[in-house]
């Protein structure tokens, strides 16, 4: 079995930080969500994966390389437009040859993992099988109606009346059966070969399809909410670790589990976790809150944040008062003097922001 990974798309919703990197490389915890993504399809036993990548190719090329820091074979593949999909599956053609595959989108994390749900396919091997989740508000995503087997009778993408409350949260099991389908279909009203309408298709045709609920956390990081609820959830699961040369002084304070990674350094400063810190970060008279992720080689001073996320390499001075907040990389952030003012900041990539306090 292979396993195709997309990781192309525009990521609009997730702007200003889709602007300089691609939405599959925002970290949660401080990595990537794409190497969630390789963990887990690794963990089911499945090495060779192809990425399929769109304009920003080359980031996620340089922040992957072959894969084997990961235990993983990759192998990229261009699509010349971000055309669906069913459209990366053709895209992939060559490289799934006529082996099964489980399809993962890049951006959407399901911390519990796939592993059961590898097995159950590898034992029955019907023409495709999907991952649902229960979800308030289908009309977002493709919808699956079920019989109480498993059996999917019909598939709909982003129906405006759903008739079930199951979305398909981006994982996929194919047989190669799915190639014959999705050469049957046509654009969707947003111009895009969709892979929803090629699984109805193999519906239609009879062939067995699967729906297999899955009952842990799952994320579309679509966007910067979603992105910082899924910091939480994994922080959730966070243990205390600290690098041998992390040095915290005795002015300092650390607890709950907190993660602090090589050549951290605290001066005067308390974090409470769950919370990591990344590389060479410094924090100087500073105060981080639970559910925090602070990336490597940023600067805190005299700053209070909580419940947010800092991007590698960003600089944050005199804010008393962040949260809920994501700040890019090499973002620079000051307060003119020492305010209490509550923000809650999405700053993009290498921005610098003064705020009068
Ligand atoms: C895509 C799929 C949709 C699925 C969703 C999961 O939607 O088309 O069926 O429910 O991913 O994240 P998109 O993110 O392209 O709008």
């Amino acid at each position: 079995m292979k396993a195709l990974v997309l990781s192309g798309g525009s990521g609009t919703r997730l702007r200003p930080f889709s602007h300089s990197m691609p939405k599959q490389l925002m970290p949660i915890a401080n990595k990537p969500v794409l190497e969630y993504v390789l963990e887990n399809i690794r963990a089911t036993g499945v090495h060779d994966i192809g990425i399929v990548t769109g304009d920003r190719g080359d980031q996620i090329a340089a922040a992957l390389q072959d894969g084997s820091r990961l235990g993983v074979r990759l192998t990229y593949l261009p699509q010349d437009a971000p055309r669906g999909l069913a459209h990366a599956v053709i895209t992939a053609r060559a490289f799934l040859a006529e082996d099964d595959f489980v399809m993962y989108l890049g951006d959407n994390m399901l911390p519990a993992g796939i592993t059961d749900a590898a097995a159950g396919f590898r034992a029955a091997r019907t023409a495709a099988q999907v991952l649902v989740h229960k979800v308030s508000d289908p009309r977002a995503f493709g919808v699956a109606e079920t019989a109480p087997d498993g059996r999917v009778l019909r598939l709909v993408e982003k129906p405006r009346e759903p008739r079930s409350d199951l979305a398909l949260i981006g994982v996929y099991f194919f047989t190669p059966a799915v190639h014959d389908a999705i050469a049957a279909i046509r654009p969707s009203a947003r111009g895009e070969l969709e892979i929803t309408d090629a699984i109805q298709e193999l519906v239609t045709r009879g062939a067995p399809v699967r729906a297999v609920e899955y009952d842990g956390y799952w994320k579309d990081t679509g966007e910067v909410a979603d992105v910082l609820d899924c910091n939480r959830a994994v922080l959730d699961g966070l243990r205390a670790a600290r690098h041998p040369t992390a040095s915290v002084d005795a002015a300092s304070e650390l607890t709950g589990p907190v993660d602090l990674g090589p050549g951290v350094r605290l001066v005067r400063s308390r974090v409470q976790g769950p919370a990591v810190i990344g590389a060479g970060t410094v924090l100087e008279d500073s105060q981080v809150a639970p559910y925090t992720s602070i990336g490597g080689g940023c600067a805190l001073r005299r700053t209070y944040l909580g419940n947010s996320i800092v991007l590698d390499g960003a600089t944050v001075t005199g804010m008393r008062g962040i949260e809920g907040s994501v700040i890019g990389r090499g973002a620079t952030v000051s307060a003119a003097d020492h305010g209490d003012r509550h923000h809650r900041l999405v700053i993009g990539d290498h921005a610098g922001v003064e705020v009068a306090a």
